[in-house]
């Protein structure tokens, strides 16, 4: 966690003054130490940010701003963040190629129960085919399995209340189903 600590200082630093002259390339340094150098997050409960799409990437730096998602790293982070940099940031970070986490792929029963919820749920019409996600809609393939697993289980107790579809969903979702599904998407 010396890394997570480091970050933050090196905000702290970043906001008292020279943040205005630095430019996307170094504003995004901050976020590599808990993002990760490569795009490889340095804690398993951290979600990847590299290749993930800059509509949907914008939209959490705001919400995470305006209070309505909380985590205390991240609130930390954009409290200095202008909307600008926050545009500049998701698209900066939209840009770069998804990392390969080599998660394992789901075992047959677990894609079965994927592929179940998925009938009655249809998260694929949001998250589209293979959840690739686009815009505004979150990739979900490849994402880290445990960080997918909380954010089930946040937006179901609206620990995540962000957006009320996502929660209606989570609720209507067996609790059970979650860490199969996670498995199945993260091996995606
Ligand atoms: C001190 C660690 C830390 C730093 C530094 C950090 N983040 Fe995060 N970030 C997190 C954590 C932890 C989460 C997941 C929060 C949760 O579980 O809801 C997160 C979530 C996010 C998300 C939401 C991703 C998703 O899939 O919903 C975005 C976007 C994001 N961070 C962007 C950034 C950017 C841009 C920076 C640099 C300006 C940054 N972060 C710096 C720890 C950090
Ligand atoms: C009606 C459209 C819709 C459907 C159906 C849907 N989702 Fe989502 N999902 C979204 C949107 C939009 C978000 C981003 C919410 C936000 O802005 O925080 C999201 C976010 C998520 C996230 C968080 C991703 C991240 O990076 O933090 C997970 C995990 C997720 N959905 C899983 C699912 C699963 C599993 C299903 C099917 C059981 C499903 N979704 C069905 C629209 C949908």
């Amino acid at each position: 966690m010396w890394r997570v600590a480091l970050a933050l200082l090196t905000l702290g630093w970043s906001v008292t003054g020279v943040a205005q002259t630095q430019t996307v390339e170094q504003k995004a340094a901050a976020c590599a130490a808990c993002h990760g150098e490569k795009g490889v997050p340095v804690d398993k409960a951290f979600p990847v940010i590299w290749g993930q799409h800059q509509g949907y990437l914008f939209l959490q730096l705001r919400d995470f701003k305006a209070g309505a998602r909380k985590n205390d790293f991240m609130q930390a982070v954009v409290a200095e963040l202008s909307r600008d940099d926050m545009m500049a940031l998701a698209e900066y970070f939209s840009k770069k190629p998804w990392p390969d986490l080599r998660q394992k792929s789901a075992t047959d029963a677990e894609a079965a129960v994927a592929n179940r919820v998925n009938v009655s749920i249809g998260c694929t019409g949001c998250h589209l085919g293979q959840y690739q996600g686009d815009a505004t809609v979150p990739r979900l393939a490849g994402q880290q399995h445990d960080y997918l697993l909380k954010s089930m289980r946040d937006f179901r107790s609206r620990a995540r209340a962000n957006n009320p579809g996502m929660t209606d969903l989570m609720k209507a979702t067996a609790e059970a189903d979650f860490e199969p599904e996670a498995n199945f998407l993260a091996g995606h």
